[in-house]
């Protein structure tokens, strides 16, 4: 499916001219401003300054976005109430507050209860979802449980289910690696939390962009699910990294094997798009490194 890979400040693209498709969908992971280390943007900005800038991207992706169009604003719990104003101002309607509890350790901290999720603020253009497919899982049953379920369980806005990228090799082959097999990008985020996303709220043909696209794996689900996806990074060797991910699907990255968690889901083939006679071929079955020395 077609895919879009654009080096540069996403506000020069959201602000300027060059997308001209109405977009269904844009998932938001931008720098936390928790002096992380990016080459290319500054992580220690002002309070004021952080929330203009994310109050002008929240702006004009509403402003690019269709009606009934969807926005996933993935951010610290601790900024809870930056996000919700940030997209009540730009016109954003919220629909739910998406609890993503990691699978790993909750991080302890002194004086209040230890960190155990992510927050992502789900919101749309206009008071309903244009589109919103409702996704059916078939988690383990919880013990104690007499009777097996007849057909899964709805998904609900607690995603306990989705386990992050963990820091050094715990991130399994999913992390993309440098040659010395060093995670190439801290902040990846697990493919199967944009297949939810995508498969949610787009149907195929969908525009869906990521204006912090980091790895590009919003590009790497979107492409695979039959989506249109525009990734804009501001760092060149990301957006570089992006295409060589895209232009070479690792096993790691094939969306197949979750499908049999959606199975109990109405029209799961025709909101996926797919099926495996037509999945991208896997051009090797090792993890390939994707740099050369
Ligand atoms: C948290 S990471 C996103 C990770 C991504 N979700 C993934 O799966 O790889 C944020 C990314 O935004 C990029 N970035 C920071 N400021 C930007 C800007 N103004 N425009 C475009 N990209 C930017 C950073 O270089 C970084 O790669």
């Amino acid at each position: 499916m077609p895919y879009k890979i654009i080096n540069d400040d996403c506000l020069n693209v959201l602000e300027g001219q060059s997308i001209k498709e109405k977009i269904n969908l844009t998932f938001l992971d931008p720098p936390f401003n928790q002096q992380k280390e990016y080459a290319y943007h500054d992580d220690n900005m002002s309070e004021k300054d952080y929330w203009l800038m994310m109050m002008r991207v929240c702006e004009s992706v509403f402003r690019l976005t269709e009606k009934g169009g969807s926005i996933y604003f993935m951010q610290r719990e601790k900024n809870a109430e930056f996000v919700l104003k940030c997209l009540r101002d730009s016109g954003w309607t919220l629909q739910n507050l998406i609890i993503w509890k990691k699978k790993t350790s909750a991080v302890p901290v002194a004086g209040k209860y230890g960190k155990h999720y992510q927050m992502i603020a789900y919101s749309t253009k206009g008071e309903k979802a244009g589109t919103f497919h409702r996704l059916r899982i078939n988690p383990p049953l919880p013990p104690n449980y007499r009777f097996q379920r007849e057909n899964g369980v709805f998904v609900t806005d607690v995603w306990d289910d989705i386990r992050e990228l963990t820091s050094g090799y715990f991130a399994g082959d999913e992390a993309v690696r440098t040659e010395k097999g060093e995670r190439f990008h801290k902040q990846q985020s697990p493919l199967a939390l944009l297949l939810r996303i995508i498969l949610t709220s787009t149907k195929l043909g969908d525009w869906v962009p990521d204006p912090f696209a980091g790895t590009g794996t919003t590009l790497c689900a979107a492409s695979q699910l039959q989506r249109n996806s525009v990734g804009i990074e501001i760092d060149p060797a990301n957006a570089d990294l992006i295409k060589k991910r895209l232009a070479n699907i690792r096993e790691a990255d094939l969306i197949q094997k979750y499908y049999k968690d959606y199975l109990c889901t109405e029209n799961l083939p025709e909101i996926w798009g797919e099926n495996l006679e037509t999945a991208p071929r896997v051009r090797s079955l090792q993890a390939l490194p994707l740099f050369e020395n």
